[in-house]
């Protein structure tokens, strides 16, 4: 049965006629050594080959043959003198070549897991029926560092996870199931190098032994693959594992018991990646407990991990503001005075928008604004506020958008892409069968590892990419798909939060439309806070004359925010407060053209289930009837959020329904 387990890895059988290409290739796997990463690349080559061409590959030299190794342990790579200089230690060259005598494929690189990564890319040229002939590509990867972000507690739940509880079975380890093996090969498969396994809202137990040598058998069955495990570490470990009465950084012997925890786990984990932390966030425990700053608490943690290699994640989602300021400036407000404070060894870790992982925001002003310090950008893949498991919402366009986002600064030219030394994405992944809840979720995972190895990717590609991997070759799916993707945000833009508009979900759970909600504890909790609607207008003014968050951008980006003239239309709500009868530049008021967007995004989905429908005796039926029944529950909240968000607005402005747009079913 089709059931996704095998994500975009399939390699089902390729009909020879359909790909004469490949007479009389990949007749061999010629691996010299017997490393435990090169043993992988060997047998996934082997496996994929099996499955596509359905012949078992030899191991000697001889036509057809695919050598992989480096210089270092293959004798033959080492003859063949190739240039493998500029690609470090996980770039790979993949090349066609003669050598003695022998017609051959060369995946090469310095670092077994540039040959993991070549082996992978290979694979894919052929899932996707591309030629392997007369070859020369070399590719290295845009960032050092391409994390997964697991949020996941250490009693199986996953804080925001729809697709099943977590992977980890912390019962069952340090004994390793096979899942975890095929959860590394999919992450290596897009270049995917690093994970951290827990929720940053962190549970201390994860820094005690018996938890400690269960992450040491994962990163054992990681390692391979080229894959670093990380921890989320709660700031008040020393206090909560009992041996401390103070978690104060500056405090001597809070500084040598995370020296102390830091040795242990690198005694166990020699190549351990680090901690991920979130401090005064959101309740949990920091540095500020103790009158010191993200900077103090950062180093010290820096400094225990330091002798080791290791890193230090700092979240920089915060916004423990004073009860005038707008939340949205929260983070730039407490970080960027700390620009240059940090360690070397210290990524300070930003959410791609300055709130929380809405459908659409600007990129965080923090990007480009902290020029002394080591920034990574936080993107979700799971979808927290983008309907999580309900329906198609390809979220490459979203960070691929980020992350072209012009900063002009540091320099005048840069954008996000430049700022940023590491991405980490919130991971999708549960134990469902399908691992990601939906079969088009996987497109997410796939996505976030594709375009942090190339930052300049066109998620378009990536999708038409994903959906051969996925759905086959046949040249209408690919088509049709693909496009169905790359409107597919948009869609949930329009239909939940158009012009800019922000945080109007329900409450806690996030899902579903709320936009009356008022009257939270926490003030910039309420949608209500954000959308400040009322008879007269809409939108939240962030120019000088409202909460001047608009400044926090490099002066020209933010002329452009805040001047009503020039700010682009889906930035409308976010930085300006305007009335209904504002006019936008179709010449529609706002209201009529806040009601046709909704229709427009209603209508989309309703087109995403048409093209959908266009497949159904191309695609296995299993499959096919699973993603029409996805997209079906989307239509049904695609109207619920059109309808309840209109008449909301309407109880407040009382204005007509425009002409043209449907009454509610
Ligand atoms: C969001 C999310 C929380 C999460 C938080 C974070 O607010 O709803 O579940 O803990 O982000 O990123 O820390």
């Amino acid at each position: 049965v089709e059931d996704g387990y095998d994500l975009w890895l399939r390699y089902r059988p390729i009909a020879a006629q359909a790909t004469p290409q490949y007479a009389g290739r990949a007749t061999s796997v010629v691996a010299e050594s017997t490393s435990p990463t090169i043993a992988a690349a060997a047998s996934e080559l082997r496996r994929g080959i099996g499955g596509m061409l359905q012949v078992t590959p030899a191991a000697d030299l001889r036509d057809g043959a695919i050598l992989i190794g480096t210089p270092a342990s293959s004798a033959l790579i080492r003859q063949m003198r190739l240039p493998l200089r500029r690609l470090g230690n996980e770039g790979y060259l993949l090349r066609s070549a003669t050598l003695r005598g022998s017609r051959i494929t060369v995946v090469a690189a310095n670092g077994e897991t540039g040959v993991l990564y070549g082996s992978f890319a290979l694979l894919r040229r052929m899932q996707m029926q591309q030629s392997i002939d007369s070859l020369d590509i070399s590719e290295t990867p845009a960032l050092k560092l391409r994390m997964l972000n697991h949020w996941d507690n250490l009693d199986g739940f996953i804080e925001r996870g729809y697709s099943g509880k977590s992977i980890w079975n912390w019962q069952q380890l340090p004994t390793v199931d096979a899942r975890v093996i095929d959860y590394a090969r999919a992450n290596a498969s897009v270049g995917i190098n690093a994970t951290v396994l827990n929720n940053v809202n962190a549970n201390a137990q994860i820094l005690t032994e018996p938890y400690l040598l269960k992450v040491k058998a994962l990163a054992g069955a990681f390692r391979p693959y080229g894959i670093k495990v990380y921890l989320s570490a709660r700031f008040s470990s020393p206090i909560d594992l009992g041996h401390l009465k103070t978690a104060d950084p500056l405090d001597p012997e809070v500084r040598a018991w995370w020296k102390a925890k830091a040795d242990e786990i690198y005694r166990l984990i020699p190549d351990f990646g680090g901690f991920l932390v979130k401090a005064n966030s959101e309740g949990q425990p920091g540095p500020q407990g103790y009158g010191r700053n993200h900077a103090d608490g950062a180093n010290m943690m820096a400094d225990a991990v330091k002798p080791h290699g290791g890193l230090i994640f700092w979240r920089a989602f915060v916004y423990a503001m004073g009860p005038d300021q707008d939340r949205i400036r929260a983070a730039y407000d407490e970080f960027k005075p700390l620009d240059g404070k940090f360690r070397d060894n210290v990524i300070v870790q930003v959410k791609n928008g300055p709130l929380d992982f809405q459908p659409r925001e600007p990129f965080s002003p923090l990007f480009g604004a902290m020029p002394k310090t080591k920034l990574a950008l936080e993107t979700q893949v799971t979808r927290e506020y983008l309907g999580q498991s309900t329906g198609i919402a390809y979220l490459g366009p979203m960070w691929s958008e980020v992350l072209r986002s012009r900063t002009a600064r540091p320099r005048p030219t840069s954008d996000v892409a430049s700022t940023i030394v590491a991405i980490a994405g919130v991971s999708n992944v549960g134990n469902d069968r399908n691992w990601t809840g939906t079969l088009f979720d996987q497109a997410n995972w796939y996505a976030h590892g594709r375009l942090a190895w190339n930052l300049h990717a066109d998620p378009a590609a990536v999708a038409n990419e994903w959906t051969r991997l996925t759905w086959g070759n046949a040249p209408q799916a690919i088509t049709l798909i693909t496009s169905l993707m790359m409107g597919s945000r948009e869609a949930t833009v329009d239909y939940m939060t158009p012009f800019g508009l922000t945080h109007l979900m329900g409450t806690s759970h996030h899902h579903g439309p709320a936009p009356w909600v008022a009257d939270l504890g926490t003030p910039s909790w309420n949608p209500a806070y954000f959308h400040k609607a009322d008879a007269t207008g809409i939108g939240f003014d962030r120019t000088t004359a409202g909460s001047n968050a608009a400044d926090q951008y490099a002066p020209e980006i933010a002329r452009t925010f805040a001047d009503l003239d020039k700010v682009p239309d889906e930035y409308l709500l976010w930085f300006h407060h305007v009335p209904w009868s504002h006019r936008m530049r179709s010449g529609d008021t706002l209201w009529n053209a806040l009601v046709a967007r909704y229709d427009l995004g209603v209508a989309k989905v309703g087109a995403m289930q048409a093209q959908w429908s266009a497949l159904s005796g191309t695609i296995d039926p299993v499959r096919h009837a699973q993603v029409a029944a996805d997209l079906r529950a989307q239509q049904q909240e695609a109207q619920w959020w059109r309808d309840a968000s209109i008449a909301y607005w309407q109880s407040l402005n009382h204005l007509p329904l425009p002409e043209g747009h449907p009454l509610p079913a």
